[in-house]
């Protein structure tokens, strides 16, 4: 892969300051924090790769949105400019914001799922499936086959298994299925985009059997470059094009704004022209977030999210944006260091089972890795595998997950290419000694979400 770095297409105005601690004050730390990244103070890292959500630097432009905010409890300003945008971007009739995508999944799942019913997706994040779950459901992954297989290039890993699909209707009966739900792009698989073709294709088995198709939209923007780059037919499509075309195979969708909106609070639910449903969800959004014109949002929120959802969509903002991911990507090629391959809209998914291969599952060599790039580094990342699954709730025993991934998920438009040249040589030091690299056990762990608080300590 090339290494052509795409020079950020913004100059810096204000700059926020990072500790820097020494080698020995980070064995501390995280010796403190139990080994677990998340009780870290973040004023302890330096480069911070936790989430590439509501981490990223808003602009002047946003910033200045946030002075026009017109806090009325009802009707104000900010609102018309979000919806006419959302309107606008998406071609929905029905725009309500929400404070952040898992509000937008409260509010919305249980109207379409309970009991009995099954949700397929072509992978659920953590907290959809939670909704899901919630609502009495049950969530079923149906993605590609090649998205298990870090090494071989694929463009469209994050795809929905159509013929799986199928069957999986067959064999539940389609009057069970509450919903179809396509992640763009695919966070679990490793931020992998989903083709136009994928889309057409799943809208019209869902319209088949009269199954709504939900876009669970959180990096839309990301999606679409990579549509533009990688499919034929797409080449000279805008963004905003195909950003249309893509939503138009849904009839609903829940977003966290967080991502591609470039907001550090704030979601959104589309529908695209059912009354009735919006209807329900409006009633479910006042006692839940609040009253229909603010969401969960005071007014300057949502005037910073407007501004952001355009600003997402901008072409050379997105080109700098997966460029990062690039060059980094092109760096970790040279120094043979696997990871999901091609590299992701959002973050680059180490391999650390194929990096650690002598720390079991059960051992987490993803959490492995990520305390290793602390102490290297000050560079705080996650666990997306065993550590993250936890115990299979029948059995009590611990999951073997397919991916052992440690995510580097990258903030937008925060660190700079000299970050990006420290997160690699970062871990090229650390695949110099990675036979000396030892796993965790757990000492404490709660009964669910347990990665969130859980205590380790070393092997050995
Ligand atoms: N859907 C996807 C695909 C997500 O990645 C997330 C959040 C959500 C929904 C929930 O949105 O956090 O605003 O409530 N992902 C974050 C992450 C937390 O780090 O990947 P939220």
């Amino acid at each position: 892969m090339k290494s052509k770095y795409y020079a950020e297409p913004f100059k810096i105005k204000m700059v926020e300051p990072i500790k820097i601690l020494t080698a020995e004050e980070r064995l501390e730390k995280i010796k403190e924090a139990n080994y677990n990244l998340f009780s870290l103070d973040s004023e302890d890292v330096y480069i911070d790769l936790l989430s590439d959500s509501g981490t990223g630097a808003m602009s002047t432009g946003q910033w200045a949105g946030m002075m026009a905010g017109d806090e009325a409890y009802s009707g104000s300003k900010n609102f018309k400019n979000l919806e006419r945008a959302a309107q606008n971007i998406f071609g929905y009739k029905y725009i309500q914001p929400v404070h952040q995508g898992r509000a937008a999944e409260k509010v919305v799942l249980p109207i379409l799922l309970g009991p009995g019913k099954y949700a397929i997706s072509n992978m659920h994040f953590d907290t959809t499936r939670a909704h899901v779950e919630i609502a009495g459901a049950r969530a079923i992954d149906c993605v590609v086959p090649e998205a298990l297989d870090t090494e071989t290039y694929s463009p469209f890993k994050g795809n929905m298994d159509t013929k799986r699909l199928k069957k999986l209707i067959a064999e539940y009966g389609a009057k069970n299925i509450g919903l179809i739900i396509m992640t763009i792009t695919n966070n679990s698989a490793g931020g992998q985009p989903v083709s136009m073709e994928n889309l057409r294709e799943t809208s019209k088995i869902a319209a088949e059997y009269n199954i709504p198709l939900l876009i669970d939209a959180a990096r839309f923007a990301e999606n679409a470059y990579f549509i533009k780059q990688r499919e034929k037919g797409y080449e000279d499509k805008s963004i905003r094009e195909i950003v249309l075309e893509m939503f138009s195979y849904g009839k609903i969708f829940t977003m966290s704004s967080k991502k591609d909106a470039i907001v550090n609070i704030g979601g959104l639910i589309g529908i695209k022209d059912d009354e009735g449903l919006y209807e329900e969800v409006k009633a479910r959004t006042i006692p839940f977030e609040g009253f229909i014109s603010y969401g969960g949002l005071a007014g300057r929120d949502l005037e910073a999210l407007a501004i952001g959802l355009e600003e997402g969509i901008d072409y050379n903002y997105l080109k700098y944006r997966i460029g990062q991911m690039e060059y980094l990507a092109a760096r970790l090629d040279k120094a043979n260091i696997p990871y999901q391959s091609p590299v992701g809209g959002h973050a680059v998914f180490i391999d650390a089972k194929k990096l650690l291969p002598h720390i079991p599952y059960y051992e987490f060599p993803g959490q492995a890795l990520a305390v290793e790039l602390y102490k290297e580094a000050g560079i705080r990342t996650c666990d997306i595998g065993s550590f993250m699954m936890g115990n299979d709730p029948d059995t009590g025993e611990q999951i073997e997950s397919q991916f052992e991934f440690t995510r580097l998920a990258i903030p937008r438009r925060v660190y700079t290419q000299s970050h990006l040249d420290v997160i690699a040589d970062a871990l090229m030091s650390i695949k110099e000694r990675a036979d000396s690299i030892s796993g965790y056990k757990i000492n404490w762990e709660p009964e669910i979400l347990r990665h969130f608080t859980a205590k380790l300590v070393p092997k050995k």
